[in-house]
């Protein structure tokens, strides 16, 4: 029997936990290491008192204006910043303690992970560096004198200057969205004819980005440096996304997961806080069931994942859960329950915990 917080991440990869019951949890004890906020007074929170288990996956529940937001960006997060970059910023509550067993603050929103038509997943996850050096070392390219530069669509040289490495041509429209069309030089591809005559493995540069993440884990699998980050890649679920998709045509959930993967991806962080408000607004159940996937391996890895949710599907995996209300607005701001999603459950006066009841029965 192995570690079981690591094989519990295998079920949730392998799809095949579907609920988790008490015996799944990591267990939050006196010894668990915590975060201690008190007195927090912000908007509506009523000189509240929280405690944050950390290496733990841990819930933030409650109704609409509760206060969820106000304490995790407004309270938690100024607290976290001012202490480790000691700053003498004003902070709504009145002591904070824990923050020296956390090096790391990590926001995850379902933002773009980079606006221009430039980013794409694999230059997010700088798998690309890699495969231009992979280019650059061929023997073609040496004869040629080509270096990494050639294989970057970002600076001349290897590039269609037509369209200047971006594969399309804005039209300005009057009085409408300008339109994008293919660049007639490149044909799309974003490199100029000599470079595109270089090939790995019998595929070009521009083949290269053409192929899905599940096509270069296959074509890239002896190059560790590759092959590992298109790995992660797949294991949140993007395995159908392309190398060279603009990251300006990612969906929310999609940009979400590829910063999640570059995460995953990084090893040796192990003491990280990861803060994210409502990650799931708008993912579908298999997507969500990716997401928690995710989070889990993070925690496996020490990190601390503090989530804002409405999903019963997410909360129910929570090994610890923070319900704030009752209501929203001056009706809430104060702590109704906290414990495992069992113990909140079982608590009465919490709408969370009353929802909660039905999924874990
Ligand atoms: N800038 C602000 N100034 C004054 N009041 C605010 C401000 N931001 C939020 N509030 C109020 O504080 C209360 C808590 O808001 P908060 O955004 O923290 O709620 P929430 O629990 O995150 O809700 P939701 O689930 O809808 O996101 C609400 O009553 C809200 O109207
Ligand atoms: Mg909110
Ligand atoms: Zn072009």
């Amino acid at each position: 029997m192995g570690d079981p917080v690591k094989s519990l991440t295998g079920k949730y990869l392998r799809g095949e936990l579907k609920i988790k019951g008490p015996e799944d949890r990591r267990a939050v004890g006196n010894d668990t290491p915590k975060l201690k906020i008190k007195g927090a007074y912000e908007h509506n929170l009523k000189n509240l008192n929280v405690e944050i288990p950390l290496r733990r996956f841990v819930c933030l529940t409650g109704v609409s204006g509760s206060g969820k937001s106000t304490l995790m960006h407004r309270v938690l997060r100024q607290a976290i910043v001012n202490k480790m970059f000691r700053l003498d910023k004003p902070v709504s509550c009145k002591s904070i303690t824990g923050t020296e067993y956390l090096d790391n603050l990590i926001t995850i929103n379902q933002g773009s992970i980079g606006r221009t038509s430039r980013s794409n997943p694999a230059t997010y996850t700088k798998a690309f560096d890699h495969i231009r050096d992979l280019f650059a070392a061929t023997p073609e390219a040496r004869i040629r004198g080509f270096k990494l530069g050639r294989f970057s669509f970002n600076v001349p040289g290897g590039r269609c200057e037509n369209c200047e490495g971006k594969g399309v041509l804005e039209i300005e429209m009057h009085f409408l969205p300008s339109v994008e069309v293919i660049c007639e030089v490149c044909k799309g591809k974003r490199f100029n004819h000599e470079t595109l005559q270089v090939y790995f493995k019998e595929k070009n540069i521009a083949d290269v980005l053409a192929m899905t993440v599940e096509e270069a884990e296959v074509f890239f699998r002896d190059i560790p440096m590759i092959y590992d980050k298109l790995k992660m890649l797949n294991e949140v679920g993007l395995d159908y996304l392309t190398l060279g998709q603009s990251a300006t045509t990612l969906s929310g959930g999609e940009a979400q997961r590829i910063k999640l993967s570059r995460e995953l991806a990084k090893h040796g962080t192990t003491k990280t806080l990861y803060l994210l408000d409502e990650p799931t607004t708008g993912l579908h159940y298999d997507d969500v069931r990716k997401l928690v996937a995710v989070l889990q391996r993070l925690v496996s890895q020490g990190n601390t994942v503090l989530v804002i949710e409405h999903n019963l599907d997410v909360i129910k995996c929570a090994d610890w859960v923070i319900d704030l209300g009752p209501e929203g607005g001056d009706k809430g701001g104060e702590l109704v329950a906290d414990g495992t999603p069992e113990e909140v459950a079982r608590k009465g006066g919490s709408f969370t915990g009353h929802y909660l009841k039905r999924v874990l029965n």
